[in-house]
């Protein structure tokens, strides 16, 4: 689990990822990579998910690949099967999250209420996906999150983006910062994998000018 949430750290960023089509897992993978983002949370609203997941697994095990959107104790079990070293969920799943713990899977489920994170942490977790950060109060509602509860951080996803990276990253209490600006559906979509590389490399750069 620390293993994996320090790779969050020390990255940054972590790219929320749809894909339409499993053959776009891999160059999108290699073109994150290349920018110096070797993460990748790939969501389970598409049918191509799960083979996605296995294509990173399998052909570039240098990229961190996890699962995003997980809403079910057995799409996080199907998740972890074909692949996925982390999992993601927008909300707060108590099975789930134990399941995780039990079996060494790293964690993020999604908590912006005190008792959800009080529910966390009486689990073990430190670290928390806040979703959709831009409608729960953002920095501020983070910030007030995290005076209680101190040493906590976040993830936040939600509207951020390369304009306000930076704001969030300079936030003692967030542990890195989540979207699909990186590997957006559109750029997926056009096969344009040298933008999606050249994002990633932005995004890297803030990262190490700021944490
Ligand atoms: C999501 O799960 O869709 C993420 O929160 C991404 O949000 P974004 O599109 O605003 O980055």
């Amino acid at each position: 689990m620390n293993t994996i949430m320090n790779r969050f750290r020390e990255t940054g960023v972590v790219p929320v990822v749809v894909l339409e089509n499993a053959k776009d897992a891999l160059p999108a993978a290699i073109a994150l990579n290349a920018g110096g983002v070797g993460i990748m949370e790939i969501t389970l609203r598409t049918d191509a998910a799960l083979a996605s997941i296995k294509s990173i697994a399998k052909d570039a095990p240098e990229v961190l690949v996890g699962a995003g959107t997980v809403l079910t104790l057995d799409q996080c079990k199907a998740s972890v099967e074909a692949g996925s070293r982390f999992i993601v969920s927008p909300g707060f799943r108590p099975e789930m999250v134990r399941w995780c713990l039990d079996n060494s899977i790293p964690v993020l489920p999604g908590c912006v209420t005190p008792t959800e994170i009080m529910e966390g942490m009486e689990m073990g977790l430190r670290v928390f996906k806040f979703f959709p950060a831009n409608v729960y109060g953002g920095l501020k509602g983070m910030k007030a999150l995290s005076a209680p509860f101190v040493g906590i951080k976040f993830v936040p996803t939600g509207g951020a983006n390369a304009e306000n990276l930076k704001e969030y990253l300079s936030a003692p209490f967030i542990h890195a910062v989540g979207g699909s600006w990186l590997c957006a559906k559109e750029d997926i979509a056009a096969g344009n994998f040298e933008k999606i590389r050249k994002l990633a490399g932005e995004a890297s750069a803030v990262v190490k000018e700021t944490i």
